[in-house]
C-alpha cells in the first residue's frame, strides 16, 4: 500500500502495526491460509504524514483477482487490502486533527502512518455511519452511479436486467434506475430467498434466483420485450444470455465479472468454453468471457472506449467496461456523492446502503473475505475492528 511506505532511515519507532499479509496464492477460493498477520515496526510521523487506527476495513470482490489470477498481480507476500476507515491519532499535516475520522487504501492494518495526500476525511453525510463512506457514498455508490448515469441512462418503459442485484453495488443500481424513471421494468438476480426479498422491498420489479432457474430461461420469462440496458456484475454465462436478449440500441455497463475471480486458472476454463457453439456464438462467447473481464482490467488503467456489438437480426448494442477508480477522485465524483447525499435525504432512494458488518479482529478477515465470495454477504462487507 502506497500510504504505508514511509519508512525513512532513523524515523522507524517502537510501535509496531499488525498488517495482513498475502502469502500464498490461492487456488479457488482464498483461505486462512493464504494469509499472514505480522507485526511491523510503525514509520515516526513527519511533517506532511498521519498516523491513524483503523475502525473499518472494506472487503471486496476485486480483491480476489489481485490475488495472482489476473496477469500483473503481485507476487506474494505482499501487503493486503484497499480501503479503509480510521482515527487519526497524530497529525504532522495540514487540515487533519487528532480525532479525525479519516478514509483511505492503507489495506489490511490497523495501524498505519499515511501520507496526507492519500487519505482524505470523511464528508458530512458520511459521518453519521462512517462505513458508508466506503459503499453509498464511496466508491460502490459512485459505481453504480457511473453505471446508470453516464452508461445505460435508462429511459421511460425500458427493461434493465442487473446481475448481483442485492449486492453492494448491484442494490444502488436498482435504486438509481428506478429513481430515474420509475416506469421502468427492473430485473434483478441473486442467490437465496432473503436476497430476492430484498431486492423487492427495493423497487426490483421481477426478481430470480440464478442457483434455481438458469439465467437464458429466467430472462425468457420475465423480459419477452428484451433487455435494453443490463448492469453486468457477474460476467459469464449469465453475461452471455443477457446479450442475447438485448434489444437494439441496447447499453451494457460492464462493472465486475465474480463469476471468474475464484477460477483456478481463469483464461483455460475461458478457453475451453470457446471450442463450443457457433462462428457467432464462439465470437460473442470471446467477447463476454474474455474481453469483457480483460476490459475491466484495462479499465484500472483509465478510461475505455465504448464498444459496439452486433447481434443477430441486425440489432447493435453497446457496451463500456468501467472503473471508478479516477471518477472517485475527480471533482464529478465528489458532486455524484453529494447528488447521492440529496436523494437519500429527499427520499428517493429509500432503504439504500445495506452494510453486513463483521465485528472482529484482522485474523477474521480472509473468511469474512471468503464468505463474501460465496455469496454469504447481506449487503457492502465491511468488518468493523474491536
Ligand atoms: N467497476 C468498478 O469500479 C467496481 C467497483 C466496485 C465493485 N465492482 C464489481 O461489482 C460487483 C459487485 O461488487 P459488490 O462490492 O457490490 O459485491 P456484492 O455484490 O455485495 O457481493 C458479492 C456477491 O457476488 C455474488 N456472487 C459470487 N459469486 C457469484 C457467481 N459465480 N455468479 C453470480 N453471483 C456471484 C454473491 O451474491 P449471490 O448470493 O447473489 O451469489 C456475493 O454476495 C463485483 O463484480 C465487483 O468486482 C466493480
Amino acid at each position: 500500500m502506497a500510504s504505508f511506505t514511509h519508512t525513512e532511515p532513523g524515523a522507524i519507532t517502537m510501535e509496531t502495526a499488525s498488517i495482513v499479509h498475502q502469502v500464498k496464492l490461492p487456488s479457488g477460493l482464498p483461505t486462512d491460509e493464504d494469509f499472514e498477520v505480522t507485526e511491523l515496526p510503525l514509520p515516526a510521523v513527519a511533517d506532511g504524514f498521519v498516523a491513524v487506527a483503523t475502525t473499518i476495513i472494506s472487503v471486496d470482490p476485486y480483491m480476489r483477482p489481485r490475488m495472482g489470477a489476473w496477469k500483473g498481480a503481485k507476487t506474494p507476500p505482499t501487503v493486503f487490502g484497499g480501503g479503509s476507515i480510521g482515527k487519526v491519532t497524530e497529525s504532522k499535516a495540514e487540515g487533519f486533527s487528532e480525532g479525525d475520522l479519516v478514509i483511505g487504501m492503507w489495506g489490511w492494518a490497523d495501524r498505519a502512518v499515511c501520507k496526507a495526500e492519500n487519505i482524505r476525511k470523511l464528508g458530512p453525510h458520511a459521518l453519521a455511519v462512517p462505513s458508508s463512506a466506503l459503499n453509498l457514498y464511496g466508491s460502490n455508490g459512485l459505481t453504480a452511479y457511473m453505471g446508470v448515469e453516464q452508461i445505460m441512462k435508462p429511459k421511460e418503459g425500458e427493461t434493465v436486467y442487473v446481475s448481483g442485484g442485492a449486492g453492494s453495488v448491484g442494490a444502488v443500481v436498482g435504486m438509481l434506475t428506478k429513481r430515474r424513471q420509475n416506469n421502468i421494468t427492473l430485473i434483478g438476480s441473486a442467490g437465496s430467498a432473503s436476497k430476492l426479498e430484498y431486492m423487492l422491498s427495493i423497487g426490483y420489479d421481477e426478481v430470480f434466483n440464478y442457483k434455481e432457474e438458469t439465467v437464458p430461461a429466467a430472462l425468457k420469462r420475465l423480459a419477452p420485450k428484451g433487455i435494453d440496458c443490463y448492469f453486468d456484475n457477474v460476467g459469464g454465462d449469465t453475461a452471455l444470455a443477457a446479450v442475447h436478449k438485448m434489444n437494439s440500441g441496447g447499453r451494457i455497463a460492464v462493472c465486475g465479472a465474480i463469476h471468474v475471480y475464484n477460477a483456478k486458472n481463469m483464461y483455460r476454463k475461458i478457453g475451453s468454453k470457446i471450442l463450443f457453439g457457433s462462428p457467432f456464438e464462439i465470437g460473442l462467447r470471446k467477447t463476454i468471457m474474455m474481453d469483457f473481464p480483460l476490459s475491466i482490467g484495462k479499465a484500472y488503467g483509465g478510461p475505455q472506449p465504448e464498444k459496439t456489438i452486433s447481434l443477430s437480426g441486425g440489432r447493435k448494442i453497446t457496451w463500456k467496461a468501467f472503473t471508478v477508480g479516477a471518477f472517485y477522485v475527480s471533482k464529478e465524483g465528489r458532486e455524484a456523492e453529494i447528488k447521492i447525499a440529496e436523494w437519500v435525504k429527499d427520499g428517493s432512494l429509500p432503504n439504500a446502503g445495506r452494510e453486513d458488518v463483521v465485528k472482529g479482529s484482522l485474523k477474521d478477515l480472509p473468511r469474512t473475505f471468503a464468505r463474501m465470495l460465496s455469496g454469504g454477504n447481506n449487503g457492502k462487507q465491511v468488518l468493523e475492528l474491536v
